[in-house]
């Protein structure tokens, strides 16, 4: 039997879909590369440390022609992953328990390799095996995707992470020195409220940052034994004596110095060689972690991206505007990602794509026909086509890809017009919605729940109508001795129901 982790036996990670890790994205990312990858329809991809499936399992769910495996060694983990295969029937999935240096002879190669939230919290002899799996058991057009804690940037984390170390006693239980790091936290506050100094403010920053952060994340991440950021050039020189090379970030903005602005770009742009420039744009930015993509060190790819690839791809995006958004003019208006984030655009053409984009998500439309629909929108809103809206389109639409505010992608989801009379969420929803409150999206992402959704989803079993679910959500709600009006009430399931269809939870 192959040992345990206790600390994540005791504290279990809470792995959750990651947009940058899903196969049909590494896809799209690699062919700007130059590299042809295997289809998320029908890929093999291998998840190392993928903690109780999380991340995995809705791509063995939502791809059945692909195969799934996961390394896991805390038995916690491994028997949760095992749960929700079992019960979704997955036969494309496995989640072995065994360590990442255990024999892999078995395993054969794979499309895709996995490795986020690992690679700087295992012991160097771990770190290397992994390296060392990627090298051997990526087929020759695979892309693995490595992430790690970065120097200089992390060493801002680092200084909470010291104080934490040397106040919470070491040996304890998990649970126990996640609650010691809350009193460390207690204490702190109010004398690094009354300093003004920089430092002070920072580390207040951090404690706030970790308040709203999950324990498991905190806890492995501030208090486990190990966890050793390093630069990149280290990264990539133990890669390299794997057999890696170097093909691209999973978040392609940082790639290019011109997100410095103008005026600090300069220098950094004639750095000529790639891997020093991409260092250097990590002392620029103090960048704290980073998503590497690797590939077999004898493929050719390129060091830049090819935009002519950008017509061959499709496009979703779920960016909203608080503004009417004036599709005549050029003006510079404001679109707002789900996290909060906004992007600045001003071609009339680029605000009439995120519109329809966002009209019809998570359904992607093709290159060509975003454009013709996104020229038929501005011209039936007065505006016309001046001699460069197709250029400045073009490059928003880059920068908006490459900020990940759009997303590139050769699987065309379809959409929905209108609610089905009988909603029914799919298995994967309604068995992920009973054990935790997140659910993964079609675009795998994590849609997180309260209790109303929760209840909600329990009830989309394709029997009953928007009435009948609301009687259903208002007995259960007075069971809780809550009084909802009925009307409010329909209004509420009406809009948790579109919500589950956008997010791709809902059959048929
Ligand atoms: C910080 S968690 C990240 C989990 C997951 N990849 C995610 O990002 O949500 C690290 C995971 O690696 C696993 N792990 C650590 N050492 C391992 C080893 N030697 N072999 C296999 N898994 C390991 C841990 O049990 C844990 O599930």
């Amino acid at each position: 039997m192959p040992p345990t982790l206790d600390s994540y036996d005791d504290l279990p990670y809470e792995s959750l879909p990651l947009a940058d890790t899903h196969p049909d994205y590494l896809r799209a990312i690699a062919r700007l590369y130059g590299v042809e990858a295997a289809s998320a329809q029908s890929c093999r991809v291998l998840e190392l440390g993928c903690a109780g499936g999380g991340n995995l399992l809705p791509l063995a769910w939502y791809f059945p022609n692909s195969q799934c495996t996961g390394v896991e060694l805390a038995r916690g983990h491994v028997d949760e992953a095992n749960a929700l295969i079992t019960a979704l029937g997955l036969n494309n999935a496995q989640v072995l328990h065994r360590s990442i240096t255990d024999p892999t002879d078995d395993l054969g190669e794979f499309d895709y390799i996995i490795a986020h939230g690992v690679f700087s919290w295992v012991p160097r002899s771990v770190q290397d095996r992994l390296l060392e799996i990627c090298g051997k058991h990526l087929t020759p057009q695979g892309i693995a995707y490595i992430s790690y804690n970065t120097l200089p940037g992390w060493h801002v984390r680092g200084l909470l992470r010291d104080a934490l170390l040397s106040y919470c006693a070491p040996g304890g239980r998990a649970s126990e020195r996640l609650a010691q790091a809350h009193t460390l936290f207690d204490l702190l506050e109010p004398a690094l409220r009354a300093q003004p100094n920089l430092d002070a403010q920072l580390a207040l920053k951090e404690i706030e940052y970790l308040r709203r952060a999950a324990p498991s994340y905190v806890y492995h991440e501030y208090l486990e034994d190990i966890n050793e950021p390093l630069h990149f050039s280290a990264f990539m020189q133990r890669a390299t004596s794997a057999g890696l090379a170097y093909l691209a970030d999973a978040e392609p903005w940082t790639m290019f110095p011109d997100t410095l602005g103008a005026e600090a770009a300069a220098p950094f742009a004639a750095i000529p060689d790639r891997l020093q420039q991409e260092q250097m744009l990590d002392l620029a930015r103090l960048r704290k972690f980073r998503r590497s993509l690797l590939v077999r060190s004898n493929l050719k790819a390129r060091t830049t991206p090819d935009l002519t690839v950008l017509e061959t791809l499709s496009y979703f995006s779920e960016l909203s505007s608080d503004e009417e958004i004036d599709l005549s003019h050029p003006t510079q208006q404001d679109f707002i990602g789900p996290s909060g984030n906004r992007y600045s655009v001003s071609q009339p053409l680029t605000k009439a794509a995120l519109m329809l984009l966002a009209m019809h998500y998570p359904q992607a439309m093709s290159w060509d026909t975003l454009q013709q629909r996104a020229e038929a929108l501005v011209t039936e809103h007065g505006g016309s086509l001046a001699h460069d809206a197709l250029h400045t389109y073009r490059t928003e639409l880059f920068s908006l890809l490459a900020y990940q505010a759009l997303r590139p992608t050769l699987e065309t989801e379809t959409g929905i017009d209108s609610l089905p009379e009988r909603a029914c969420a799919h298995a994967l929803a309604r068995a992920q919605a009973v054990r935790g409150r997140i659910v993964a999206s079609v675009r795998h992402t994590a849609v997180e729940l309260d209790a109303l959704s929760t209840t909600l989803l329990s009830y989309l079993d394709g029997t009953r109508s928007v009435p009948e679910l609301a009687t259903l959500m208002a007995t259960a709600l007075q069971a809780q001795g809550q009084e909802v009006d009925s009307a409010v009430l329909e209004n509420a399931c009406m809009q948790m129901l579109w919500t589950f269809a956008r997010q791709g939870l809902l059959t048929g």
